[in-house]
């Protein structure tokens, strides 16, 4: 499989761009980033996706928002899939990429690990059994360069949620007087620096007890590996949006 390395320059494309090196099914075919300079890699790297010559099966992107609309151009003008895993998407633009996977097979995901979309199905389970009775805060930890918060992760954390019980609403950090806290919230906190790879955890606070489901990033290399799986995955599917809970589970 032929893959467009979309960000290639960026932390995140440099590790898939390696990963793929060894990889039995896979290949970096090219890379597309505004600022990516061609002596870096031994593959084509194009700053604009128009300029593209290879034939590509998938399009892996990690790179910013406002690349959306030209990575959703591409992809449909020459339909092929694409998995974006890219996060900070406004509302709009989710909207832009439902409307591009009813011609095209789109993956999407806030965090391609397997170990936290366990976590989801977790955070769900447990809704389940303690929602009712539990006041429920998410805490969410990365690196000082992180510019989007609250992470994906902790929005499709929070998603999980709100996905058992009715009437929740998110409620972003706490300052001054904020009142009382009410039954309908869900408070969510990011704390930034350093090299947090990635923490979240999702706190199920009850009278005189605490649950606490927690997972923990190592590496970035489980990023690279999830789009990856899920570009093989991807290329065999119907037009669409899909997820890692798809996937998965
Ligand atoms: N879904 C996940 O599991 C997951 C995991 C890690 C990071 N991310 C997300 O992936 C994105 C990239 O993360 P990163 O740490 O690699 O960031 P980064 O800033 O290191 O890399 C982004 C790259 O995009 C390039 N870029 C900027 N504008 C562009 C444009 N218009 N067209 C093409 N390329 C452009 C930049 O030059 C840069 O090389 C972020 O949104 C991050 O939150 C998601």
């Amino acid at each position: 499989m032929n893959i467009l390395i979309y960000g290639i320059a960026g932390t995140m494309g440099k590790i898939v761009y390696n990963t793929l090196k060894n990889h039995s099914n896979c290949n970096g075919a090219c890379g597309v980033d505004k600022y990516a300079k061609q002596e870096e890699f031994d593959i084509p790297v194009y700053q604009n996706v128009n300029d593209v010559k290879e034939t590509i099966d998938c399009v892996i992107d990690f790179s910013v928002k406002a690349a959306l609309p030209d990575i959703l151009t591409y992809c449909k003008k020459n339909k092929v899939p694409c998995v974006l895993c890219t996060t900070g998407y406004s509302n709009d633009e989710i909207g832009m990429i439902e409307e591009a996977s009813k011609e095209i097979a789109i993956f999407r995901s806030g965090n391609m690990s397997v170990g936290v979309n366990a976590l989801v199905k977790l955070v769900k389970e447990a809704t389940k059994l303690l929602g009712m009775a539990s006041d429920i805060e998410i805490i969410e930890q990365h690196h000082n360069k992180k510019v989007d918060a609250p992470s994906g992760t902790a929005i499709m954390l929070a998603d999980a949620v709100k996905s058992e019980m009715d009437g929740l609403e998110i409620v972003n950090g706490r300052q001054g007087i904020c009142g009382k806290r009410t039954k309908n919230e869900i408070g969510m906190h990011a704390v930034r620096g350093g090299t947090i790879v990635g923490k979240h955890e999702v706190m199920f606070i009850m009278n005189n007890e605490v649950v606490t489901l927690k997972h923990e990033s190592e590496n970035k290399g489980i990023f690279a590996e999830g789009a990856i799986r899920a570009a093989e995955y991807l290329v065999n599917q119907p037009a669409g949006l899909y997820n890692m809970q798809d996937m998965l589970f």
